[in-house]
């Protein structure tokens, strides 16, 4: 479908959230790519899928694994490499650990919250994006501003302390921004991002992967039982230390 179409057919249809969302999602799942990445940063792991495999392949052979500990979870992407392999072996339990409360929070709300992120997603470029501009296909200095206000809501979510839907659902979307130095995470779990937009591809990543992406690792994660936590790895490390039939995956900084 053609820019311009998607831009007439959403602003025909965004006085209505309902009709709005139905044809949205109809719109992006439409346009067939593979999601492998939450969100793609430098310390990702599902680059190395096939190392990680071949070192669960060998470490499978001898052992009976049931619990599967992530304790510098991340972006998940050592997960995703390996869920295929966790599942043919009947890995049910996956604990995963970070010290970052907002990157935890987003993986919990992935898992039990899609629905709610989805529309949180959805509203903002309902209301944000294409109420206001009569289109989704706003110029680069229209999104600069639209960034600058996402970027300030997330700051004022994170100064309260508030990790929840519209916190997870406002990171997910300002990393699609994301390239070396563009968001930092601070030792104290303070997460920065700039106003800046470097690619404007960039932003078809945020208005047609968001949904995706969440998707994807929402269905992965709810094959398994999940239990996340938010501490030192340290003290993950003290709790579970006698669990049996436990893969641990150390994936530090
Ligand atoms: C290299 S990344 C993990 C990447 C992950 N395996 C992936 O593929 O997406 C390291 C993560 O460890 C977290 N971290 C740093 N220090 C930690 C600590 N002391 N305990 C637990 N997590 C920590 C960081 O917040 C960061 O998300």
């Amino acid at each position: 479908m053609k820019n311009t179409k998607i831009d007439n057919t959403l602003n025909q249809v965004s006085y209505s959230k309902t009709l709005f969302s139905k044809v949205f999602i109809f719109i992006i799942y439409r346009i067939p790519n593979m999601i492998n990445s939450l969100i793609s940063y430098m310390g990702g792991k599902f680059k190395m899928r096939k190392e990680l495999q071949e070192v669960f392949q060998i470490l499978s052979q001898k052992n009976t694994y049931t619990t599967f500990i992530d304790g510098f979870f991340g972006m998940g992407g050592s997960l995703k490499a390996l869920s295929d392999a966790l599942l043919k072996h009947g890995v049910k339990k996956i604990i995963v650990n970070d010290i970052n409360p907002c990157i935890i929070n987003m993986h919990k709300c992935i898992r039990n919250n899609r629905d709610e992120m989805v529309n949180y997603f959805l509203e903002t470029i309902r209301k944000d994006v294409v109420i206001p501009h009569g289109k989704l296909h706003i110029s680069v200095e229209d999104f600069i501003e639209f960034k600058k206000i996402l970027v300030q809501r997330f700051y004022t979510l994170q100064d309260k302390r508030e990790y929840g839907v519209e916190t997870s659902t406002l990171f997910i979307m300002l990393s699609a921004f994301n390239f070396s130095g563009v968001v930092t995470f601070k030792k104290d779990g303070i997460i920065n991002f700039s106003n800046a937009i470097y690619d404007h591809k960039d932003i078809n990543d945020l208005l047609f992967n968001t949904i995706k992406r969440i998707d994807t690792f929402s269905e992965l994660y709810n094959k398994f039982d999940m239990e996340f936590y938010n501490t030192d790895y340290f003290q993950l490390h003290h709790r579970f230390k006698g669990l049996k039939n436990t893969l641990w995956n150390i994936d530090t900084v």
